[in-house]
């Protein structure tokens, strides 16, 4: 069929959709839902069989939806409309929810039921719950309504209102006066569902040390107790507010400010200056209830995890990982697994840490180079076998970075961006010109670096990008990632294999050094920091500050063609 994605941006869910469409032999376009000319515009041009909007904020127009059969992907259970489902679900702290299928029709979300998927909710963050469950019961639910309208047999229902089953109903958007923590009264398990029901985005609009500043990122405190509200530790980049019956750590915030318009920063950043007297935990790196890198030793195996906000690795970031590796290479184990975070393994460069330097351009350079020293770190590791496990979506450098490790292992819906081009033309390194090639072959390399487009895991695996994908669910995936990961500790052939890699690293090394690799890679990345053309700089600011489209990209709208 030929399909066309209608859409707010090309955002995780929408790029799953679009990998799960093209594997079943589908042609999907994608425009960006910029303004109903352009819309209609593409329609004309691509003419579809079927329109599906996997995440669009207004509504279809008209002329496009009586003309031609529009899914919409509304993440609520059937009945459930607005603009708010998933904050609402997560505030009310409901115990299941799901994915509607809908047909676009006058009022927004209460069009005829194509097909639904529900999931037991979690306590996570918005944004996590979205980027996991939501995206699987929408891969689920858009293959079955796609497979009932080739049938041609379907008829959608309308919703049965006097179906005591349904639960579903209108739900207004949230303001902030919804979201607003009260702290003199609030305990810890609401605190933390009202700002999980507002991240990533909008946050929860607060005071603290007297600015007003959006929170992110929240965990509970296990033992520290103070004052309701008040700012009692730091530790890291992120800070402890008591409640009523505990605490909270706060990772993120983004300060309200009416000049310059922020972003979000590590909460002591964006507070620098404000937090004197507060006293400093130390950050536990390879343990403690809130530390972003844990390491833990099993039979043989060593695994350390770096759940680090967005997957974004800054300057400091990677060099604590670096550290930690060293740490962990210290130890008795036959095989290190590297398993990022729960939803992202990486996303590269911390392009928000560079925006907020006095310098971005030298602030890319520190951060560069830190990412390429960590990943010569797992690349040279050379007395155990390592793996890259991704538990989550990769991107960028991020992706280039797992290549580093033997053994490249990924949960099947994970989605990989393994380029850097759709950021102001950014040549990259992390030795991606070493790694890429030595995975998939220099014609696949220069593909999948053109093209910039999303590659799922079971695509990865057919070019040799990954070596394996398994387990239903991230559950599943950590059990046999650990069976297999003990399996390869005491492989009768692990001697060989140790001892192959090694002598594959001298040879290499003695026909083309890393070293070489590195200077050429960053010879580009020094044009593209310091150089001319300011595209770079302009792509991240951009997307740091979230610069809405102006137009759909080349590569994505392929009704327009490749100009
Ligand atoms: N630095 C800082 N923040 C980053 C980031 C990075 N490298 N990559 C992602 N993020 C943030 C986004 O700003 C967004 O923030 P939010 O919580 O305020 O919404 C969040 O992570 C999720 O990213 P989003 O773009 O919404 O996710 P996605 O799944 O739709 O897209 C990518 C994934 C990887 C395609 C996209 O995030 C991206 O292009 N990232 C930049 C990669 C890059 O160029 N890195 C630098 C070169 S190594």
């Amino acid at each position: 069929m030929r399909v066309l994605f209608l859409c707010h941006a090309f955002n995780s869910l929408t790029q799953r959709l679009f990998i799960e469409l093209g594997a079943r032999g589908h042609e999907v376009s994608v425009e960006f839902d910029i303004h109903d000319a352009v819309s209609e515009e593409a329609v004309a041009l691509w003419q579809p069989d079927l329109i599906i909007a996997p995440f669009l904020k207004r509504a279809i127009p008209e002329n496009i939806w009586r003309n031609h059969v529009c899914l919409v992907v509304h993440p609520g259970i059937p009945g459930d409309r607005g603009p708010a489902a998933l904050d609402w679900a997560i505030l009310n702290d409901e115990t299941e929810w799901g994915v509607t299928v809908l047909q676009a029709a006058a009022a927004m979300d209460a069009g005829d039921i194509w097909a639904e998927a529900r999931f037991p909710m979690r306590a996570a963050k918005k944004s996590s719950l979205y980027r996991n469950e939501v995206t699987e019961a929408a891969v689920q639910a858009v293959l079955d309504a796609l497979d009932k309208f080739a049938s041609g047999n379907f008829t959608p229902q309308p919703l049965d209102t006097s179906d005591p089953a349904v639960r579903g109903c209108l739900r207004p958007a949230l303001r902030q006066h919804d979201r607003q923590i009260h702290w003199a009264k609030d305990d810890t398990a609401t605190v933390l569902r009202k700002i999980r029901a507002a991240d990533g985005f909008p946050g929860v609009l607060d005071e603290v040390c007297g600015v007003p500043a959006y929170l992110y990122d929240a965990q509970p405190e296990g033992e520290l107790r103070g004052l309701p509200g008040a700012v009692i530790a730091k530790r890291g980049g992120a800070i402890c507010r008591a409640t009523t019956d505990g605490a909270v750590w706060i990772g993120h915030l983004k300060i309200k400010s009416e000049g310059e318009p922020a972003f979000k920063l590590p909460a002591t950043q964006a507070l620098a200056g404000r937090l004197d007297g507060v006293p400093e935990i130390t950050a536990n790196i390879g343990g403690g209830e809130c530390s972003a890198i844990r390491y833990q030793e099993k039979n043989q195996v060593g695994y350390l995890s770096f759940d680090f906000y967005n997957g974004a690795m800054g300057t400091p970031h990677c060099e604590a990982l670096r550290h930690a590796i060293e740490q962990a290479l210290t130890r008795d184990t036959r095989v290190l697994v590297l398993t990022g975070g729960e939803d992202f393994w990486s996303n590269g460069l911390h392009l928000n840490l560079i925006e907020a330097a006095e310098s971005p351009a030298d602030e890319s350079w520190r951060n560069i180079n830190a990412m390429n020293d960590l990943t010569r770190a797992i690349l040279t590791i050379d007395d155990r076998l390592s793996v890259a496990a991704l538990r989550g979506n990769a991107g960028a450098g991020g992706v280039f970075m797992a290549l580093a490790a033997d053994q490249v292992w990924a949960r099947p819906g994970v989605v990989l961006n393994p380029h850097y081009k759709a950021m102001g033309n950014l040549y990259g390194s992390e030795y991606w010109t070493y790694l890429l090639p030595r995975r998939v072959g220099a014609e696949h390399a220069l593909t999948i670096t053109e093209n910039r487009l999303p590659l799922g895991v079971a695509q990865a695996r057919q070019i040799g990008l990954i070596d394996a994908s398994f387990g239903a669910d991230p559950a599943a995936f950590l059990n046999e990632l650990e069976s297999r990961a003990e399996a390869l500790a005491s492989a009768p052939d692990y001697a060989a294999r140790l001892a192959a890699k090694q002598q594959r690293h001298a040879r290499d090394e003695a026909e083309k050094p890393l070293a070489a690799y590195r200077a050429a890679e960053l010879e580009h990345m020094t044009l593209n920091f310091y150089g001319f053309d300011p595209s770079y700089h302009v792509a991240r600011y951009n997307f740091v500050h979230k610069v809405p489209h102006s137009r759909t990209p080349r590569h994505l709208a392929r009704h327009r063609g490749k100009g």
